[in-house]
C-alpha cells in the first residue's frame, strides 16, 4: 500500500462556520508530510477529523486502507492502535510521571505485566533521548524540549506505522527545535514511520519534510516537495515562503537545487 492517508473533498465546520471546504490530499507511505497554514486556518481541526475526533460533513477520509466513518467500532479500534498522536496542547498528563505517561497507551490497549510495561517505556524514552534519571519526574519538572520528547515517546508506545504531530517544535528555542527535527528524521528512517506533521516552522519544512501541503481558504492550495511549494502563486504561500522570514531559506533552497 502506497497511500496511508487519503482525504477527498473534505468539508468540516462548526455551526454556521465552514473551516475546511473541500480539502483533498494524500500522505504516502514512508514520507514526512508537512502541513502548513495560517493560524486558525484549520490544521488542528483537520488532524482531529482524520483521527475521528470531529465529524466529517462531506467527503471521505481513508487511513491505513480503511474509511473510518464506514468502519465498525472494532475495525476503528484496530486502526487506532496503528497510529500515534502528539497533540498541540496538553501534551502530557500532569499527575503522571514521565514513565507512567509513556505507559498510558500500553495500559489502555494491551494487558502487560508491570515489568514489561517498564521495559517498553524505558526503550521508548531512550529512543527520544530521555535519561533514566528523568523517568520518574513529573511533567512540571521538565523543560519544553523534554516535554515534547516524552510526548513523542508516548506517541510511539504502541509501535505505530503512522504518527501525527501537531506543531511539535512550537514554543521551543531554535536549537531545541532543530534537535527535535533531527530526532524525528532519525526515528522516521530507523522505524520506517510515516509522519503527518503540522508545523509553521520554516526551518522544519525545509529540513525534514519530503512533501508539504499548504492549507488556505479551507483548501489545499499547494502540495508537493518544497520546489513545487516555492513555485505556488497563492498569496498566502507567496507571503509565507518568500516573505521576510521565508525568503532567505527559499533562496538557499533554490541555489541548492540548481
Ligand atoms: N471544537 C470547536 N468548536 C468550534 N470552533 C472550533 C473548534 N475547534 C476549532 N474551531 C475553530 O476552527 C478554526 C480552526 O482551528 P484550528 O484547526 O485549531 O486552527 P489551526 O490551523 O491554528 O490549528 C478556528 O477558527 C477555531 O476557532
Ligand atoms: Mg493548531
Amino acid at each position: 500500500m502506497d497511500t496511508l492517508i487519503s482525504v477527498r473533498d473534505l468539508v468540516v465546520g462548526f455551526g454556521q462556520r465552514t473551516v475546511l471546504n473541500g480539502v483533498s490530499f494524500d500522505v504516502r507511505q514512508g514520507e514526512i508530510f508537512g502541513f502548513v497554514g495560517g493560524s486558525g486556518s484549520g490544521k488542528s481541526v483537520l488532524l482531529r477529523t482524520i483521527i475521528g475526533l470531529l465529524p466529517v460533513r462531506e467527503g471521505t477520509i481513508e487511513v491505513l486502507g480503511t474509511e473510518l466513518s464506514q468502519a465498525s467500532e472494532q475495525a476503528r479500534q484496530a486502526i487506532q492502535r496503528r497510529w500515534g498522536v502528539l497533540f498541540q496542547q496538553g501534551a502530557l498528563f500532569s499527575s503522571l510521571t514521565v514513565i507512567q505517561n509513556v505507559q498510558f497507551p500500553l495500559r489502555e490497549f494491551l494487558n502487560l505485566s508491570p515489568g514489561l510495561l517498564d521495559d517498553i517505556a524505558r526503550v521508548k524514552l531512550e529512543m527520544v533521548g530521555i535519561k533514566a534519571d528523568d523517568h520518574n519526574k513529573l511533567p512540571s519538572e521538565l523543560s519544553g524540549g523534554m516535554t515534547k520528547r516524552v510526548a513523542l515517546a508516548r506517541s510511539l508506545a504502541m509501535d505505530p506505522e503512522l504518527v501525527f504531530l501537531d506543531e511539535p517544535t512550537s514554543g521551543l528555542d531554535p536549537i531545541s527545535a532543530g534537535d527535535f527535527d533531527e530526532l524525528i528524521k532519525t526515528l522516521q528512517k530507523t522505524l520506517g514511520l510515516t509522519v503527518f506533521m503540522i508545523t509553521h516552522d520554516l526551518e522544519t519544512l525545509h529540513a525534514v519534510c519530503d512533501r508539504i501541503g499548504v492549507l488556505a481558504d479551507g483548501k489545499i492550495v499547494a502540495c508537493g516537495p518544497m520546489e513545487t511549494i516555492l513555485k505556488s502563486t497563492h498569496p498566502w504561500a507567496v507571503s509565507y515562503f518568500h516573505g521576510r522570514r521565508g525568503g532567505a531559506l527559499a533562496a538557499r533552497h533554490l541555489t541548492k537545487a540548481e
